[in-house]
């Protein structure tokens, strides 16, 4: 059978969906229905099914969780690459780093709450190895797709990638790979022994982690609605130094939220004083 043989119906694309709500708080659109039938197929493939009815039901029944988490992984859109959003860097390497250096309290903590395979937060551990060195510092990398997290931990990454880390980063912090890992490059052990790995879901409140000086919640908020956007943003404040900073992608206004967050730049905030307000 290929890919294009399944029929994906109306009542299983809302099935899917919902059950992907549930799990992720991702509402995926109408248009998202070609790529759900796509990607899914080759599970179906794999299994053996013939419809997406009975691999729906395999998934809520399957009692070990692993289906739920390769849905998971399957439909989450898990696009990054290194230094994305440049500015952001420049900020962390001008001003923030410094700063929370300053405040003398390390080590500085750094949380990548949407990581995807990691080109995020280690882009983060290379701006703060150069101005702290290997120690003094930590990041911590999470991502709802345990697929990408693992990824991420390994710190390895085909080469075409490594084109977007700036040279004296490259040199100093990637190794090419030679013989069987030709074709990759691998990040450095002395900056991933500062960076860790998790499998979170931002629907729920941080437990057993923070509180972090900077959060970098990049790219995400944009695929989801007002209600789950909120709850996220609570979430990922919860975990933040009452003097740390929030920063979110480009598109990503958190207009909602200005009763407890201000705008400190664009892209960039800080949360409200306890029991103050913005006047005027
Ligand atoms: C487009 S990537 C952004 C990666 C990185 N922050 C960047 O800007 O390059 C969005 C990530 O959000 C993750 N994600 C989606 N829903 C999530 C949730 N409920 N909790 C945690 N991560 C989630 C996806 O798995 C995906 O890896």
């Amino acid at each position: 059978m290929t890919a294009n043989s399944y029929n994906l119906t109306d009542r299983e694309f809302k099935e899917i969906r919902d059950l992907f709500f549930s799990l992720s708080g991702v509402l995926l659109a109408d248009s998202k229905r070609s790529l759900m039938a796509g990607r899914l197929a080759k599970i179906l493939r794999e299994l053996n099914f013939e419809t997406y009815q009975q691999y729906v039901e395999y998934v809520r029944v399957d009692p070990t969780g692993l289906e739920k988490q390769r849905l998971v992984d399957t439909l989450t859109t898990n696009e990054t690459y290194f230094f994305r959003e440049e500015g952001h860097f420049e900020l962390l390497r001008k001003e923030l780093i410094p700063e929370i250096k300053g405040r003398n309290r390390p080590p500085v903590s750094v949380w990548s709450a949407a990581c995807s395979t990691g080109p995020e937060p280690y882009s983060v551990a290379m701006e703060l190895a150069n101005i702290l060195g290997y120690s003094g510092w930590q990041v911590t990398g999470s991502d709802i797709s345990q697929k990408t997290v693992k990824q991420a931990a390994s710190g390895m990454y085909p080469l075409e990638m490594v084109e977007r880390i700036p040279e004296n980063y490259r040199k100093r912090y990637c190794l090419k790979g030679v013989r069987s890992q030709e074709g990759k490059f691998i990040i450095k052990t002395e900056l991933r022994q500062n960076c860790r790995f998790f499998t979170w879901n931002l629907m729920n409140r941080p437990a057993g982690f923070g509180p972090f000086d900077i959060i970098f919640l990049r790219n995400m908020l944009i695929y989801f609605n007002a209600t789950e956007k909120e709850t996220i943003i609570r979430n990922i404040v919860s975990a933040l130094r009452p003097d740390g900073f929030l920063i979110v992608g480009h598109s990503e206004a958190l207009n909602f939220a200005q009763s407890y967050l201000i705008k400190v730049r664009p892209t960039v905030y800080q949360p409200m004083e306890t029991g103050f307000s913005k006047a005027g």
